[in-house]
């Protein structure tokens, strides 16, 4: 049944109540409900956060820095600033929807300043498509962009269904902040502009092709959308206007650090052209990305190939510059029978995007091509940019660091086919946390140490959430990994290390959906100790606090219907990405690492992840076996 959702225009931080954007009496009653329904996001208790915390550094810090840890914990609790810092955080909670959504979206994305590109834009893969040719590849296009298109209808009426997580609704609000999007470039801080919110929303997406971007306006006159068939027709005269292959990849600008990028920006908007095509671009519903053909690999590199396709685009040669990466949502469908996506991060998290891509997945596989009238339609709007010595000096800069980029990106893909969600479900254990134990396990036979690891966990049981993370390096997943590695060990033994691992995470998982884990706290008390204290207490400038929040092991289970994966890039120099889609008989991993890092290796680390899972099924198994 679908249940409808009110889109307010009330941002996170902001105190006063939520302005509807329809007139209260047009919005059913039911969705008011909703929306206001939701809980808001809680402070945990402070001893809580601090047990915890200090429970969390046991596996990954020396007796000794722990031990230091514990002095400082106790001067904070007790010498009344820890205090002092809550009762701010009570109050800033009180007074606001989401007391932690603004501080999130500034510290993780906005006040970022290292390219969205491979360091924090998600890309998916989507499983390679039949066609050979430009013909299939325009006819995927359109019928994918109608199927985007009868999704926004769903944004537009607020018909959206409501998801649930343990029975409990979710925050819709970030469905409202995917479309008609973009990231724009600040000195010191970037901004989101949604444009869908204005007085005059966009009916146009933009298609980039030979770096040559386009204006498509998607909507007839009288407010429907294009059939799939007009939309072949224009994609065709698109293509046919852009033939050309020595263009200025002009959107390679936006793959720079941002430092760099904020200052090509003003240098590229000075000139009246190339700012109203710039806004053309940043005010488009989404983008789509006609991508020229990669070089050929092997059948089992080519997942990987296409993820890194999806992050960075391959190079300065290749498709790097037939993108907008400040764009929240560019779809990418190549000649070669490449499809996926890849996502501006600071709007949204990959579950919307993902429930949008298997929502237009199907709509695909209804959607016929059927000829519709010759009305015939204006040609869509190239974009023009005047190319002055500056902008094509900041271009040639960002073609180089995108290449160091480029070659700097391991990437391996993992389709691991032996088993899915079926064998941890059939041995009564949590299928995201025996996922996790197999990344520690992975990690522990490699470096025969453990490391910090980050799951994200979705906070949208809350108004306004976003998430927080599940460590998932804990003392019982410590003395699982070991006694795996141990010869002297018995399975029986290993079993119930193993069960008693996955418990803990499911646990740690259910605290940290239910807003009690202790990342976002400690986020919240040091952000409210540089609001109200002359010095930052000493905690959060402690060795093990560094340690914590290094984390090696960045992951996320990012599930869908669609047989697809997301894939990111890690987190730290020396760490990983590990992105992940478990279905019923198979799992779908992502990895990532940087080449510049001598111990890190995605093939390798993603091998040993195949040996853990297989290992940990056949202890499951043996164990089993050994009882009847
Ligand atoms: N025995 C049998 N089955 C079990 C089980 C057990 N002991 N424990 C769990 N299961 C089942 C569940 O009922 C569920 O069943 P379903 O497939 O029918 O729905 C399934 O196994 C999956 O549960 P589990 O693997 O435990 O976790 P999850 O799918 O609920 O995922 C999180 C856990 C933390 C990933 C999820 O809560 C979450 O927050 N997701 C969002 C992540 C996110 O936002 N990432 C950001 C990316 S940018």
């Amino acid at each position: 049944m679908l249940r409808v959702f009110v889109r307010t225009v009330l941002r996170p931080g902001m105190v006063k109540p939520c302005r509807l954007l329809r007139p209260v009496t047009q919005i059913p009653e039911r969705s008011i409900v909703h929306q206001e329904g939701l809980p808001k996001l809680p402070v945990p208790p402070l001893k809580q956060t601090f047990e915890r915390y200090l429970a969390t550094l046991e596996p990954i810090v020396s007796e000794e820095e722990l031990e230091h840890t514990r002095q400082l914990v106790e001067e904070f609790l007790k010498g009344g600033v820890g205090e002092r810092l809550q009762k701010s955080l009570d109050r800033r909670a009180r007074k606001t929807e989401n007391w932690l959504s603004e501080w999130w979206m500034q510290t993780a994305y906005l006040d970022c300043r290292m390219p969205v590109a491979v360091y924090t834009s998600p890309g998916v893969v989507l499983p390679r498509m039949h066609f050979q040719d430009r013909q299939g590849q325009m006819r995927f296009a359109a019928k994918l962009i109608a199927g985007v298109l009868e999704f926004k209808k769903m944004i537009d009426t607020e018909t959206l269904p409501i998801e649930y997580l343990s029975k409990k609704p979710l925050c819709m609000d970030q469905y409202y902040q995917i479309l008609s999007s973009c990231r724009i470039p600040g000195p010191k801080r970037d901004t989101v502009v949604n444009h869908s919110i204005g007085k005059t929303p966009p009916n146009h997406i933009t298609v980039v092709h030979n770096f040559q971007f386009f204006v498509l306006d998607v909507y007839n006159s009288d407010g429907s959308p294009l059939t799939v068939d007009q939309i072949y027709m224009q994609l065709e005269k698109i293509w046919n206007s852009s033939l050309q292959t020595n263009k200025e990849p002009i959107g390679i600008l936006t793959s720079q650090h941002r430092n760099t990028w904020g200052k090509a920006y003003n240098n590229l908007i000075k000139d009246k052209t190339n700012k109203e095509s710039v806004r053309a671009i940043q005010k488009s519903i989404f983008t789509v990305c006609l991508d020229a053909p990669m070089p050929r690999v092997s059948d089992n590199l080519y997942q990987s190939r296409v993820a890194a396709q999806m992050l960075h685009g391959g190079g300065a040669r290749w498709n790097s510059g037939n993108r907008w990466f400040d764009k929240t949502i560019q779809f990418i469908v190549g000649e070669d029978g490449t499809c996926g996506l890849v996502y501006e991060h600071a709007p949204a998290e990959g579950p919307p995007i993902v429930f949008l891509i298997d929502y237009v997945v199907k709509c695909m596989q209804r959607i016929e091509i059927v000829r519709s009238p010759m009305i015939p339609l204006p040609m869509p709007q190239k974009l023009r940019f005047n190319i002055t010595p500056e902008v094509k000096r900041d271009i040639e800069k960002a073609k180089q660091n995108m290449n160091i980029m480029v070659h700097d990106l391991d990437v391996h893909v993992l389709m691991f086919s032996h088993f899915g969600k079926n064998v941890p479900k059939q041995h009564k254990l949590s299928p995201d946390a025996f996922v996790q134990m197999a990344f520690q396990l992975a990690y522990f036979k490699m470096y025969n140490i453990c490391c910090p690891t980050c799951e994200s966990a979705s906070l949208r049981m809350f108004k306004y959430g976003r998430t927080d993370a599940i460590r998932a390096t804990t003392a019982d997943s410590l003395n699982f990994v070991q006694a795996m590695q141990d010869p002297a060990k018995q399975n029986t033994e290993r079993l119930e290390l193993l069960q008693k691992a996955v418990q803990t995470h499911q646990d740690n998982a259910y605290n940290t959906i239910h807003g009690q884990a202790i990342d976002r706290h400690l986020l919240g008390l040091r952000m409210q100790g540089i609001e109200d204290l002359t010095s930052l207490p000493e905690i959060f400038m402690d060795t093990s606090f560094a340690v914590a929040h290094h984390y090696n092991l960045l992951t996320s289970q990012v599930g869908s219907k669609t047989d697809c994966v997301m894939c990111f890039g890690p987190m730290v120099p020396d760490g990983y990405g590990v992105c992940y889609n478990p279905m019923d008989e198979h799992i779908n991993i992502a990895i990532t690492a940087f080449n510049s890092c001598e111990e890190t290796h995605a093939a390798k680390f993603a091998q040993a992840v195949e040996d853990a899972l297989l290992g940990m099924r056949a202890l499951l198994e043996d164990t089993a076996t050994a009882k009847q």
